[in-house]
């Protein structure tokens, strides 16, 4: 089978990727095996796991539109590309004629197109439409949720995605200020948080707002949830879970399922008293990223890899 087309999208532009020798070798390739990049952003770790696939497939998928144009530049006869959220990545796999596969990579989170696209609104940094949807698609914007959700809703959310430790004055001071000014831009956010930033961590904990905000808007940790159970199904003995998470409440649910076979809670036990799970973790302790990656590319800083072997 044909190896991935010298028609290539121009990742490293759209996004930089992070660890991508560690997923590769998370991965473990069978060049005849099949693989799932569900996050496949500007292709960074999709071109490099074609690379590796001779009589095996990849299929990728990705809910925004613009990584859909750039998955459009690769005519690899072993590629699929599904837009798609991975929430129902089983679905989709079906479709296409897949129900085991070797391997599945996870690359959480936005990608550096999706934050530097001012009009997404995503990035503290630009003011833009208090959008961050990853699916222009879907209903919920970020706007929507600071117009509408009650108070104590706004309350819950700030305190568990962006573990704001006053996120209960946030909220508070949300739903008063929209009554005469809904929100529609992310300057006006900045704006009003910046009588409850801590002094000379403003920009910090706007991040953390944006982050609680860009949570909820695509339903992150429902399809997070969703997603790992259904790699206990798809996944061969012995194929490989590769997840890498951006923040700790990800990066959580990861190693408990990993860990635990469960996103919340103790593991399983059977009668005999053995642990009943679908993975076994390569690694007591995540991966994480080089000092010389992190030079290069800050986005990295962060990022926690884990990788998680069919029992
Ligand atoms: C960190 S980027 C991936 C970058 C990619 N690995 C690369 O090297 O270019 C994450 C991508 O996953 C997509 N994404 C995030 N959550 C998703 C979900 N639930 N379903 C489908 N795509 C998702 C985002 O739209 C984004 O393009």
């Amino acid at each position: 089978m044909a190896k991935a087309s010298s028609q290539q999208p121009a990742a490293s532009s759209y996004h930089k990727p992070v660890m991508l020798q560690e997923c590769l070798d998370g991965l473990n390739i069978d060049s005849d095996g099949i693989y799932v990049d569900v996050t496949f952003g500007g292709g960074g770790h999709s071109l490099k796991i074609l690379e590796q696939i001779k009589g095996g497939r990849l299929i990728s998928f990705d809910q925004d539109d613009d990584a859909r144009k750039q998955a459009e530049n690769i005519t690899s006869r072993s590629f699929t590309f599904c837009q798609a959220n991975f929430m129902h990545m089983k679905k989709y796999l079906k479709l296409n004629g897949v129900t085991k596969v070797n391997g599945v990579l996870a690359d959480l989170g936005v990608s550096s197109h999706q934050i530097d696209s001012p009009e997404r609104g995503f990035s503290t940094r630009f003011d833009g439409p208090l959008d961050m949807r990853m699916d222009k698609n879907m209903p919920m914007t970020a706007a929507k949720v600071l117009n509408e959700f009650a108070e104590e809703e706004l309350h819950k959310i700030f305190g568990m995605y962006g573990e704001l430790k006053n996120a209960r004055t946030v909220a508070k001071l949300i739903t008063q200020q929209r009554v005469n000014n809904p929100f529609q831009r992310t300057e006006e956010l900045k704006l009003a948080l910046r009588s409850v930033a801590p002094r000379g961590k403003e920009n910090k904990y706007f991040a953390q707002v944006f982050q609680a905000l860009r949570i909820v808007v695509n339903e992150e940790m429902r399809a997070l949830e969703d997603f790992l159970h259904q790699c206990a199904e798809v996944i061969e003995k012995d194929g490989r879970l590769v997840v890498m998470a951006y923040h700790s409440l990800e990066d959580r649910m990861v190693k408990n399922y990993i860990n635990k076979g469960k996103v919340f809670g103790d593991v399983e036990k059977d009668f005999f008293g053995n642990e009943i799970k679908p993975f076994e973790a390569l690694n007591r302790k995540p991966i994480e990223a080089s000092e010389e990656e992190i030079e290069q590319n800050s986005r990295a800083r962060s990022a926690k890899l884990r990788i998680g072997v069919k029992l």
